[in-house]
C-alpha cells in the first residue's frame, strides 16, 4: 500500500507541543510519512487546546475552514486531538461531520491502527479514556530539525484543581514519568548534538515517581522501588546526567516548590537561574476562590526565599484578571504585587469560565468585560515597565547566551536566551547556532537585550 501522508497542526502549550512531537514519533515508526503542507495530506491532526474559550474558538474556525479539503480527498482522514477532545467529546462528530477521529492526551498510541482502520473500513472512531500508567516513557519524540532545545516531559495531569482550570479535565490525574526513561533521553538527546533541556509538566513540582500510577493512588504499601524520586532529586539527576547541557522547567507551582529545589539550582551551573512562579492574583480573597493553596504573604516569602537563595534568579509568571468577584481593590493588591515582585516577565490573561471547573459551576462570572479588558491593559503596562527594569539591570554585564537563530532584525544578527530566558540579540561575528557564547550587553528595549559577543 502506498505510504500515506499525515499533518499536524499544534495549538497551546509546550506539554502540547511536545504531545505532537510524541504522535509524529509513534506515526512515523508505523511507516506513515509526515508531511508541512496540508493539501498533500492523507490525515490531518489538530492537536487542540481548551484553556480559554479564546483558543476553543480560534480552533473551531480552524476546522470549518479545512473543510473544503474533502471535497478533493474523499478518504481524508480529520482527526481531533488533545484537550478539546476531552471536552466536546462525541459533540465533535456532530459539530462538524467531517471529523472522523476523537482522542485525549492519552491514546495516542491508537492512532496508527485506529487511521489503518478508517482507511479500510471507513467509520468514526473516538477514545477520551485516561490511563493511569500512560507516560509515553518509551517513546523519543520526533523533535525538530534544529537541534538546540527539547522538551522532555516528565509528568502528565494535574491534581491541583484551581478553580478557574480546565486541565485537571482535559489531560486528569497527575503522574510521573520514570527517571530512569528521562535520563536516557536527555543522554540521547546530548548525543543527538541538543544543547538545552527543558523539562515540563503542569506543574513540575509534583514530580513524584513510586514506581508508576496516579500520585492520588500512592500510599506506603504501594511504593514498587525502594526510594521515592521528587523534583529536587530528579532535576539533581539530570543535571548531573548531562553536565554540558542546560538545564530549565516549566511549570513551578507556589504551593510545592521547594527549599531543594531552590539549592539545586543553586549547587549546579547547567542549571538556568529562571522560575517560571504562576501568582495568578494578588488577592487573599481571589487567591482562595481560585483555590491556590497560598496566601500573597507566603507568596513574598518564597519570592524573598528565592531571591536570597539565588540573587541573580529571574522569575516569571501567569496572570488573570477579572475572576470572579474582583473587586478594584483585588485588582489593585494585584498590581501592589506585582510592584514587588517586578516580574522579569509574565503572561496575562482575561479570566475566561470553563464548563466542569469549580468556578464555572458554583461562581458568578460578574466582573464585566469592559472591565475586565481595563484592568488587563493596565496590567501589560506595568508589566512593560518590570520588564524594561529588569532588563535594563543586565546593561554593562557580561552574559552566558545560547545561540537559537538568525534574528527576524537582520540576517547579520543571531538572537539567543541567557540563563533567566531573556532574548537577546546581537552581531553575528564568528559564532555558529547552538554556540553557547559569551555576550556583552549594551543596551535593550522592554523586551530584548542587544549586545556583541565578548
Ligand atoms: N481563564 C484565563 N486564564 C486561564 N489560565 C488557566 N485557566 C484559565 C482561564 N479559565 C491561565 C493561568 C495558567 C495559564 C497556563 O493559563 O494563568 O497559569
Ligand atoms: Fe491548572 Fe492550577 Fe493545575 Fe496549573 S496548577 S494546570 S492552573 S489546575
Amino acid at each position: 500500500m502506498e505510504k500515506k501522508k499525515y499533518y499536524i497542526e499544534n495549538y497551546g502549550c509546550q506539554m502540547n507541543i511536545s504531545d505532537s512531537e510524541i504522535v509524529c514519533s509513534i506515526l512515523d515508526n508505523e511507516g506513515f510519512i509526515q508531511t508541512d503542507l496540508i493539501q498533500n495530506a492523507n490525515i490531518i491532526l489538530i492537536n487542540t487546546c481548551s484553556i480559554r474559550e479564546k483558543s476553543e474558538k480560534k480552533i473551531l474556525l480552524r476546522i470549518n475552514q479545512i473543510k473544503y479539503l474533502k471535497n478533493y480527498k474523499k478518504n481524508l482522514i480529520i482527526g481531533i486531538l488533545g484537550c478539546m477532545a476531552e471536552i466536546f467529546k462525541k459533540k465533535f462528530f456532530k459539530i462538524n461531520k467531517i471529523v472522523n477521529l476523537i482522542l485525549g492526551p492519552d491514546s495516542y498510541r491508537e492512532l496508527p491502527f485506529l487511521i489503518k482502520k478508517i482507511l479500510n473500513q471507513n467509520g468514526k472512531y473516538i477514545n477520551t479514556y485516561f490511563y493511569n500508567n500512560e507516560t509515553y516513557s518509551d517513546i523519543i519524540p520526533k523533535r525538530k530539525k534544529e537541534k538546540i532545545t527539547a522538551f522532555v516531559t516528565i509528568m502528565r495531569g494535574c491534581d491541583n484543581m484551581c478553580t478557574f482550570c480546565v486541565v485537571p479535565f482535559t489531560r486528569g490525574r497527575e503522574k510521573s514519568r520514570d527517571p530512569i526513561s528521562i535520563l536516557k533521553e536527555c543522554e540521547f538527546l546530548f548525543q543527538k548534538g541538543f544543547k538545552e533541556i527543558i523539562l515540563l509538566g503542569q506543574n513540575v513540582d509534583s514530580y513524584f515517581w513510586y514506581g508508576g500510577g496516579l500520585k492520588k493512588n500512592f500510599n506506603k504499601f504501594s511504593l514498587k522501588n525502594n526510594t521515592i524520586i521528587n523534583f529536587p532529586k530528579l532535576l539533581e539527576l539530570v543535571a548531573k546526567t548531562v553536565p554540558f547541557m542546560r538545564i530549565r522547567f516549566w511549570t513551578s507551582n507556589p504551593n510545592q516548590i521547594t527549599l531543594n529545589v531552590l539549592n539545586v539550582m543553586k549547587k549546579y551551573k547547567n542549571i538556568c537561574k529562571h522560575i517560571h512562579l504562576p501568582v495568578q492574583s494578588g488577592s487573599n480573597k481571589i487567591l482562595s476562590l481560585m483555590n491556590r493553596k497560598y496566601s500573597r504573604e507566603e507568596y513574598i516569602l518564597l519570592i524573598n526565599q528565592i531571591y536570597k537563595i539565588l540573587p541573580n534568579c529571574s522569575i516569571s509568571c501567569d496572570i488573570i484578571t477579572g475572576f470572579c468577584n474582583e473587586s478594584e481593590k483585588d485588582h489593585n493588591e494585584t498590581l501592589n504585587l506585582m510592584n514587588y515582585v517586578k516580574y522579569n516577565f509574565s503572561y496575562m490573561f482575561i479570566y475566561s469560565p470553563r464548563k466542569l471547573t469549580y468556578a464555572f459551576k458554583k461562581f458568578n462570572d460578574n466582573v464585566s468585560l469592559t472591565i475586565k479588558k481595563r484592568r488587563l491593559t493596565e496590567i501589560i503596562n506595568l508589566q512593560r515597565k518590570h520588564s524594561y527594569y529588569r532588563l535594563k539591570k543586565s546593561i554593562g554585564k557580561i552574559q552566558e547566551i545560547l545561540i537559537e537563530g538568525i534574528s527576524k532584525k537582520s540576517i547579520n544578527y543571531f538572537y539567543g536566551r541567557n540563563s533567566g530566558n531573556d532574548i537577546v540579540i546581537f552581531n553575528k561575528k564568528n559564532s555558529k547556532i547552538g554556540n553557547l557564547i559569551k555576550v556583552k550587553i549594551n543596551n535593550c528595549t522592554s523586551a530584548t537585550l542587544i549586545g556583541e559577543i565578548f
